[in-house]
């Protein structure tokens, strides 16, 4: 084994973290619940979800049965809603083509929506014990800098370059410890800013620590300016309720609900009024907001109508009118949360 592995693994059986919600199971699909929740997500964010969508959908079972909805509330307000998406459909593929068991194979893990080489290899060394080098980002950032890899690590010869370091350095014993050691040290001392190189195990070897490279280690994405694009979000208000609508399945927030939208002039607005076959009246405007997607900035203006006559099919699977209480519950993303929660502080007040 190597140095590098062997101290990251006496590390972690001493100052690792060892008491989260998904660890001291060796159940796969609550391993792979928590590894889909921690992509690209901090874990004291996964918390609070990760329990409660455990103890809705406790099993692949329950979960490949409810309804894509269902599942997308339960994710409402985690952001990159593909992942419940993808998540649901795998489970459903886990019953149809593996008998309800997840499977156990290396290769037809990866085959299963969403679950990508990196996730896979999590799950088989935590569920398994089997020695599969993960490499996430912040597995990226220990490696470039212990070993001080140039280039940005999306880059596909530094992915490469990294992904044959990782599988070198993957021990074939204690292999639990040393995958979450892995990250454990990126996500609580390896950190892209203010890393705690004094506290690291791996500070004596550490090319990037040695040769004071650690702040520009990994290299930064080359960044091309995001464009942003403007929204308003009409909010028809009809007695004590607002009018959600599902999303299209494909593009932003899929399959959430969401306000209607029409654009960021008054006099379009009269006319989507139309298109909506209600009567209304203009209200307040909100406070804009702004939401930042991983491509494009979203500037959202919301605008309150108040409405007089409602079109009788705006009750559908696809429109629904909701009180204020139950649209927070509702599968939702972050911003039309936020959006709702002024409006009830607005009616409250
Ligand atoms: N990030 C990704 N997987 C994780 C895990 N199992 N524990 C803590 N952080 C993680």
């Amino acid at each position: 084994m190597s140095d590098f592995s062997h101290r990251l693994i006496a590390w972690q059986k001493l100052h690792g973290r060892h008491d989260l919600p998904w660890q001291n199971t060796t159940d796969p699909y609550a391993i792979w619940v928590s590894e889909i929740m921690l992509q690209q997500t901090q874990v004291a964010a996964v918390m609070g979800y990760y329990s409660k969508f455990m103890r809705r959908f406790p099993s692949i079972e329950s979960l490949a049965s409810a309804s894509q909805d269902e599942v997308l509330q339960y994710w409402s307000g985690l952001g990159y809603y593909s992942r419940a998406r993808n998540l649901h459909h795998a489970a459903m593929t886990i019953m149809s083509e593996h008998g309800g068991s997840f499977p156990q194979d290396f290769k037809a893990i990866q085959a299963l929506s969403g679950i990508g080489r990196s996730t896979a290899a999590a799950i088989v060394s935590f569920a398994f014990k089997e020695a599969q080098a993960i490499l996430d980002g912040n597995v990226k950032r220990v490696l470039a800098r212990h070993f001080l890899i140039e280039g940005w690590p999306g880059l596909p010869r530094v992915e490469s370059q990294l992904w044959q370091l990782a599988q070198s350095l993957m021990p074939a014993e204690d292999v639990v410890a040393y995958t979450q050691g892995l990250m454990d040290l990126g996500a609580t001392l390896c950190t892209r800013s203010k890393p705690k190189c004094a506290q690291c195990p791996l500070s004596v070897s550490c090319q990037g620590l040695l040769q004071q490279r650690v702040q520009d280690l990994p290299a930064l994405k080359p960044r091309k300016a995001i464009p942003t694009k403007q929204v308003t979000m009409l909010i028809f208000c009809y007695e004590d309720k607002i009018l959600l609508e599902k999303r299209p399945a494909n593009g932003i927030w899929g399959g959430l609900w969401s306000f209607p939208e029409g654009h960021d002039n008054l006099a379009d607005n009269v006319s989507m009024l139309n298109h909506f076959g209600v009567t209304a009246q203009a209200g307040m405007r909100l406070p804009k907001l702004t939401h930042t997607f991983t491509h494009f900035k979203l500037d959202i203006s919301p605008q309150t109508f108040r409405v007089i006559k409602p079109n009788a099919k705006l009750n559908s699977s696809s429109s629904r009118w909701l009180s204020l209480d139950e649209a927070i519950d509702w599968a939702i993303p972050a911003p039309i949360r936020k959006i709702l929660q002024s409006l009830q502080k607005a009616v409250t007040l």
